[in-house]
């Protein structure tokens, strides 16, 4: 077996987490890029309408069926729990969920050429990292970037993470000369602790440029948060890598999560 292929698996297996491995569970600490949602097919939704158009496939992608059931039923390392702790911990990433919420704040109407600003507020996800991407719908498979349907993103995004002080570690790693005017971001430094229903909440203001003509665009937040490094039966210590999810790297514990989809109007 080749050194890489048995790293995997033995990753897969939790043996071992190489730092790539660390990739997902931990954000896109190295992809400053306009990553949308299709991009995390492990990661399942909070509503089968994220979904809607791909037939039965919309329902077996929602949290409970995806990740809450391999829990219950004891599937992978889940399986070292008892039952009673199987159920906490499924009741530790419902309250994860329930309290996971992105919203978008905007002004309801703008003028052609206009720059203004969009405020994405975030709540929730359990750490250490959330993600944020302006999309054009709630679809999982089928959301295009803001950017795609008319609007300019006008400016380097400001990223206040939940201390209430700016970030710009996750943005700088993109050269400068690429342009640093990115629709999809990281914020760092979220914790967030289901047992005591303590909720990290940040948010990230995004200079957008309207279109030359007038008309009505969509725009709507997608979220990507982890669940399982929320709760204590959630995860296990390693001496070198820290939190290991139970679920694993390959595991459905990652969410993704729309805001309301919004239209706005230029005139
Ligand atoms: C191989 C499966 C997989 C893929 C592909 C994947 N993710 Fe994830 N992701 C996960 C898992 C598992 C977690 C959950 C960690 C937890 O439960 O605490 C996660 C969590 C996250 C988090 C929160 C970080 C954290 O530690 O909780 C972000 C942000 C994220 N993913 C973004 C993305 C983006 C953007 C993409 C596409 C470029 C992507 N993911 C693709 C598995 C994946």
């Amino acid at each position: 077996m080749k050194a890489t292929r048995l790293l995997a698996v033995l990753s897969v297996l939790g043996i071992v987490a190489p730092t790539w491995v660390a990739a997902y569970p931990g954000g896109t600490p190295d992809f400053q890029t306009d990553a949308i949602p299709y991009c995390a097919p492990c990661h399942s939704s909070t509503d089968e309408s994220a979904l809607a158009g791909s037939g039965e496939r919309a329902g077996k992608e929602v949290a409970d069926r995806k990740h809450i059931a391999t829990i219950l039923a004891g599937e992978g390392a889940y399986g070292k729990l008892s039952e009673e702790e199987r159920q906490t911990l499924a009741s530790h990433i419902k309250a994860v969920d329930a309290n996971a919420k992105v919203t978008v704040e905007f002004p309801p109407q703008v003028a052609k050429g206009e720059t203004f600003q969009v405020t994405v507020k975030v709540t929730g996800g359990a750490g250490p990292v959330v993600g944020i991407a302006l999309v054009d719908r709630a679809h999982r498979w089928y959301a295009r970037s803001a950017s795609q349907v008319g609007w300019e993103i006008a400016g380097t995004p400001t990223i206040i993470g939940p201390s209430g002080s700016p970030q710009t570690d996750w943005i700088e790693k993109r050269p400068e000369r690429f342009g640093r005017n990115l629709s999809f971001v990281n914020i760092t430094g979220v914790e967030s602790d289901a047992p005591s229903r303590a909720w990290s909440k940040s948010k990230v203001i995004f200079t957008l440029k309207a279109p030359d003509k007038a008309g009505e665009l969509p725009l709507v937040a997608a979220y990507f948060y982890g669940t399982e490094k929320a709760s204590p039966l959630g995860y296990e210590i390693h001496p070198i890598y820290g939190k290991l999810i139970r679920g694993t790297y390959t595991g459905k514990s990652g969410r993704v999560k729309f805001s309301s989809a919004h239209v706005i109007s230029v005139r």
